[in-house]
């Protein structure tokens, strides 16, 4: 089969987030299983530089956007790793920005047509460039794609046998824009609809992938279910209550040539399940980074972006609590500037208790996963998550809200039951995150309880095969898709 992927951001050209190593992981392990992959992404800033390719201009202008204002973007390939062929669209007014998505004042002012160039350029390419017999898109900046090519294309030749999926990796995100933005970007003015675009007077770009597009999936079984109720639905849970038959929930995989503690140049010293040691040079190493001392107490960590449905209301207010608890706390992440001076002025208090790092930084990452015995994720919301699945494989205990992926990934550790690989709690309160964590902290004082908890969650294997041919079958269910049962 031919895949084509679309997306804002990938690895090794850019991430802000998950999505990022979603696009690296699973194109990789469809070709591992004999699929022809390509994937659009936008050149932004750095991001050749990035990825150390050498692109051709495949096409030196790409007409997209509507007939009264086209732009011509050109076009990257000749770009191929692990297999994986890349298209990037090089547009340097939208595209070469200091970040993704947005700058200190807020999202940037033309993200509606930015991310439509991207779904409209991305079937330019399909259909001039590279045929697939699925495009796959993620989240809202590629969720015009199935709209475009159900209204705008529909009576394309060349795509006719094109059939779309779309991943949902975070339904609060929409893409909603004022009604007017429709015509800007060219799409006709029919989708102004409450069966289509229109959401509470704007449009909704997501809304239209969710209506549009002949397969959805989501990355978590989990999410799957709670986002088709009112209290995870983010105002779409009931458009996606009438399209649950073409609904699947797939949990993301962990990429373990990047995320694997007995080969990873980023940490101070290789471990394993067999041998551990070196995990403990990484937790000192680690102390030492963030000039903490070493103490008898477990170090608890997290990587994150600073956001809402992270759970960070609950950090903030339970700072004092768990530092009482004994624990030493790492933290690495931005975002939210209320978090970040919150957290910033914690630290600033308990020197020697807790460490935090403002900032992007993937190496740091790595150590923070690698050297923390425990890992909090209180989210709110998560429809996946990544860094449990990196803690599990590092020996680091996954503390979290039972929620999205985190419920489908982390097995409560229940004794005498069962050993499990981690601690989890439901109610979104400080309260029972704190007593979860106090449930961690007294069970890491039994070194051979502890020892047999890590060792089970670094026997899991949540690699991106299984995932991959999950995600072939929902390609082959859309492929056989006759005419009159597509949107
Ligand atoms: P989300 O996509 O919602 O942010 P995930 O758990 O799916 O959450 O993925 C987050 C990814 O981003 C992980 O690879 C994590 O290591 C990385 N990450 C998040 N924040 C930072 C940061 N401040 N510095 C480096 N990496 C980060
Ligand atoms: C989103 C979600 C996260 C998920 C990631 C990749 O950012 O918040 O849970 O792992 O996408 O799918």
């Amino acid at each position: 089969m031919r895949i084509l992927f679309v997306a804002s951001e990938g690895l090794p050209f850019s991430k802000t987030g998950g999505l990022a190593d979603v696009l690296a992981g699973l194109p990789k392990a469809l070709v591992a299983l004999g699929h022809e992959v390509a994937v659009v992404l936008p050149r932004s800033r750095g991001a050749v530089e990035a990825a150390r390719v050498t692109p051709r201009v495949v096409v030196p202008s790409l007409t997209v956007g509507p007939s009264d204002r086209p732009r011509f973007p050109a076009v990257l390939g000749d770009m191929v790793v692990d297999g994986v062929q890349y298209f990037l669209l090089d547009d340097p007014g939208y595209f070469d920005r200091e970040s993704l998505y947005g700058d200190a004042a807020g999202d940037y002012p033309d993200n509606a047509e930015r991310y439509a160039e991207l779904s409209r350029a991305a079937i330019e390419i399909a259909k001039h460039v590279w045929l697939p017999d699925v495009i796959h898109c993620h989240d809202w900046q590629a969720a015009l794609v199935p709209v475009l090519l159900r209204t705008v294309y529909a009576d394309d030749p060349v795509l006719a046998a094109v059939r779309c999926v779309l991943t949902v990796h975070n339904l609060g995100y929409h893409g909603q824009f004022p009604a007017a933005t429709l015509a800007r970007v060219g799409l006709p003015e029919s989708l102004f609809h409450m069966d289509r675009l229109e959401f509470f007077g704007d449009i909704n770009y997501l809304k239209g992938g969710l209506v549009y597009a002949d397969y959805l999936t989501t990355v978590s079984r989990r999410y799957a279910r709670e986002i088709q109720t009112p209290e995870v639905g983010h105002g779409l849970d009931g458009v996606l209550a009438t399209r649950a038959d073409r609904l699947v929930g797939i949990l993301n995989g962990a990429d373990y040539a990047e995320w694997n503690p007995a080969d990873d140049p980023r940490i101070a010293a290789a471990f394993s399940a067999e041998d551990l040691a070196g995990k403990r040079a990484c937790r000192r190493d680690l102390l030492s980074e963030f000039a903490l001392p070493d103490t008898a107490g477990p170090v608890l960590g997290m990587v994150s972006r600073l956001v809402d449905h992270k759970g960070f209301d609950l950090v903030t207010e339970a700072l004092d609590a768990l530092v009482g608890l004994g624990l030493t706390i790492v933290l690495l992440g931005s975002g939210e500037a209320r978090y970040e001076i919150a957290l910033r002025e914690f630290a600033a208090l308990h020197p020697k208790r807790c460490g935090v790092r403002i900032g992007y930084d993937e190496k740091l990452a790595h150590k923070i996963i690698a050297g923390s015995d425990m890992f909090l994720m209180p989210s709110h919301e998560e429809p996946s998550g990544l860094t449990q699945l990196y803690s599990l494989r590092y020996g680091t205990v996954p503390i979290v809200r039972a929620t999205g992926g985190l419920h489908d990934s982390i097995e409560p550790h229940d004794p005498p039951r069962s050993v499990g690989t981690g601690f989890t709690f439901t109610d979104y309160t400080t309260d029972a995150m704190i007593s979860c964590v106090r449930r961690a902290r007294a069970a890491y004082d039994d070194r051979s309880r502890w020892r047999q908890l890590q060792l089970a969650g670094m026997g899991k294997d949540f690699s991106w095969p299984g995932s991959a041919r999950r995600y072939v079958e929902v390609y082959a269910a859309a492929q056989v898709l006759a005419a009159d049962q597509l949107v």
